[in-house]
């Protein structure tokens, strides 16, 4: 068949009630499929598609009328302007979550000798890794952890993706339970739904991330209570925390850290106004 033949069945064939770009989307998954680029996709008219690859295309759509995320079908998602690798154990990387890395580049700290940065709960790898990507400095030590093993080797497949794996000391760890070292820098962004909302996300978010990357326990701040309580053991002296938070979880989360000894040093909020990163300084 021809693959020009296939895309005009495209409207029949998504039946999921969005409003998704049928048409983009039908593309991006054969270009995915095929392993070739969309542009070559839209130009090359009598491209011919295997009765094999129609059948793998049309189970593809089918999931997606599901409702899984396209992201999670073709296993990459973009994270600061780069293609990472994801699957079923990594929560897809958002793109509010790019701020951390903003963040992180215009940390005075940053420029320091001999840095030592840490990501909790790393998922995908997406954060600590654009964070390596982008400053570009040679003598900074990271590690990322997650409790999710398979979770990890995503990270690692990542990592090995942009050459920078030899970088990052890769650590399976419940938070800080395999950490053994002090940090300059930890930055997270941990589960932070309350447990009660999960069943109220969206089907492509609660059916299909990591429900470990999604649940804060009852009031959405188990883990920033865990990173509060026990960070200063891991930060040097007037190290930093970087975390994301839910919009609506300013006011508790510097509590929580405030009863811990730290101080706020900056806020920030999302491209949507929405408040999304706070950094915290060891006192001592
Ligand atoms: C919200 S996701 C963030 C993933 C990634 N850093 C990102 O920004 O896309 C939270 C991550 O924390 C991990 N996680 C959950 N509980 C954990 C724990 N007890 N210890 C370590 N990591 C944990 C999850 O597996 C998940 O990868």
């Amino acid at each position: 068949m021809l693959v020009k033949n296939l895309l005009k069945q495209t409207d029949q064939l998504f039946t999921l009630n969005s409003n998704l770009d049928k048409k983009y989307e039908s593309q991006i998954l054969l270009s995915n499929l095929l392993n070739k680029n969309i542009i070559e996709i839209i130009l090359n008219n009598e491209l011919k598609i295997t009765e094999k690859k129609k059948k793998k295309f049309l189970k593809k759509i089918y999931f997606r009328n599901l409702g899984k995320p396209l992201s999670k079908i073709i296993g990459v998602k973009e994270f600061y302007s780069r293609q990472f690798f994801v699957n079923s154990y990594t929560l897809d990387p958002r793109p509010e979550s790019e701020l951390i890395v903003d963040c992180v580049k215009k940390l005075k700290k940053i420029e320091k000798n001999n840095l030592k940065i840490l990501d909790l709960g790393t998922g995908s790898g997406c954060l600590l890794i654009s964070i390596i990507l982008e400053i570009k400095r040679k003598n900074i030590y990271y590690v990322a952890t997650d409790k999710c093993e398979k979770a990890l080797k995503v990270a690692e497949k990542n990592a090995k993706k942009f050459g920078i794996e030899k970088k990052i000391n890769l650590i399976q760890s419940d938070w800080f339970s395999n950490i053994r070292e002090k940090f300059d820098l930890i930055v997270s962004n941990p589960p932070y739904i309350k447990k009660g909302h999960i069943k109220n996300l969206c089907e492509s978010v609660k059916s299909f991330d990591p429900y470990l990357s999604l649940n804060g326990g009852k009031c959405g701040l188990d883990a920033y209570k865990i990173i509060a309580k026990h960070s200063k053991k891991f930060l040097k002296s007037k190290g930093l925390v970087c975390l994301e938070i839910g919009f609506d979880q300013k006011k508790d989360v510097k509590r929580i850290f405030k009863m811990n000894d730290f101080r706020i040093i900056e806020e920030f909020k999302d491209l949507n106004k929405k408040d999304r990163v706070l950094i915290f300084e060891n006192k001592i």
